[in-house]
């Protein structure tokens, strides 16, 4: 068994997957997580999947006592990777307090705790919405921060500094900061996805629940920007790709082969795919058609962006690998096992 590991928001999507993944690298993984987002059973999905029951903790990490004595109840984890955090755009425009206080204070009292603890490093779910709209494409870690569209984004712009200061100051913490570009699908089994709460706001749950009969129809966002077909483009990650690169991270920052302390990599595929090409590449792979009607522009989205992942696959050795055919597919039998399930 390899060292212990904290997975803060663990049982929703991305964590779920890396839990997994972590698991099958061989760590043993502590999972907390206030389920304000996600169900307590993932959990025993996770050990389905993995065959090893990860340990798991109802706590906040706005609960700074509650973090304390659960690094004293799991003596010895090495490294945190944080995903707890409010991620609704939309809703971050309408209660920019509440995402502030979750999203800057739960990160402030991991890496205050971290010294005292001798945890050596953490992993920092950041965003591809730090570039904004960027002036190059693809992106670069290199491109400038553009001011943030949201209160959420903004609370990823400021969580990235934090943890710069924090390193600055000469606090014993090492930071890998993952810009996650669009993350979609599920894992393979089926057994682990994306649930979103009520309503989707974003593109994939919100296009499986019109294919399987939960919504009537699919909005497109706009079909009038400067783009080959007129939607937005994004570049599509696979979730379960995603979660790899996160347990290369790890291994990175406990092996000790960081270059700086902080270190930054895009996490993406490098391929920009328009919303109606990703329609169509839905269709194809699952023989569902979609009833889509293309609506006007939401608000705050960006016209185009996906990554060079050049520094990710160079550095880390991280490569997307799952084709957007599978990666869709994925997405499609999630959202058919939830109907077996009876869950959606
Ligand atoms: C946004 C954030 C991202 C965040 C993610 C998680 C920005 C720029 N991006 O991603 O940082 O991690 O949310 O919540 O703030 N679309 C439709 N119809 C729909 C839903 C979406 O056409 O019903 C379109 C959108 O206009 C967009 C694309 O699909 O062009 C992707 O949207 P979405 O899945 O919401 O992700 P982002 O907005 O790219």
């Amino acid at each position: 068994m390899k060292e212990r590991i904290l997975v803060t928001g663990g049982t929703g999507y991305i964590g779920s997957h890396t839990v997994v993944e972590l698991q099958k690298s061989g760590y043993e993984v502590v999972i907390i997580d206030n389920l304000s987002n996600s169900r307590a059973d993932v959990v025993d999905s996770i050990e389905k999947i993995s065959g090893i029951r990860p340990a798991f903790e109802v706590l906040d990490c706005l609960d700074y006592e509650g973090l304390d004595k659960l690094f004293t109840k799991y003596v010895g984890i090495k490294a945190i990777i944080h995903f707890a955090a409010s991620k609704a755009v939309g809703e971050s425009v309408e209660k920019p307090l509440l995402y502030y206080r979750n999203n800057l204070e739960s990160l402030i009292n991991l890496l205050d705790l971290m010294p005292k603890h001798k945890v050596d490093g953490i992993v920092f779910s950041s965003s591809c919405t730090v570039y904004g709209q960027p002036d190059e494409l693809p992106v670069t870690e290199h491109a400038p921060i553009k001011k943030a569209e949201s209160p959420y984004g903004n609370t990823k712009q400021i969580c990235e500094e934090i943890v710069r200061d924090v390193v600055t100051s000469g606090a014993p913490v090492n930071a890998v900061l993952l810009r996650y570009f669009n993350p979609i699908g599920a894992h393979p089994t089926a057994l682990i996805g994306e649930l979103p709460n009520g309503v989707p706001q974003n593109l994939i749950p919100y296009l499986t629940q019109t294919a399987i009969g939960i919504r009537e129809q699919l909005s497109v966002f706009g079909d009038d920007y400067n783009t080959p077909d007129g939607s937005c483009i994004r570049d599509f990650i696979n979730v379960v790709d995603l979660a790899k690169a996160h347990v290369i991270a790890i291994d990175r920052i406990l092996t000790k082969k960081q270059k700086e302390q902080v270190e930054v990599f895009n996490i993406g595929t490098g391929r920009g795919l328009s919303v109606l090409e990703l329609i169509n590449a839905f269709e194809t792979a699952t023989g569902v058609k979609l009833n889509y009607k293309i609506v006007g522009r939401r608000a705050g989205d960006i016209e185009q962006v996906w990554a060079d992942p050049t520094i990710a696959n160079n550095v880390l050795g991280w490569r997307a690998e799952e084709t957007i055919e599978d990666t869709l597919l994925s997405a499609w039998n999630w959202q058919l096992k939830l109907r077996e399930k009876g869950i959606q």
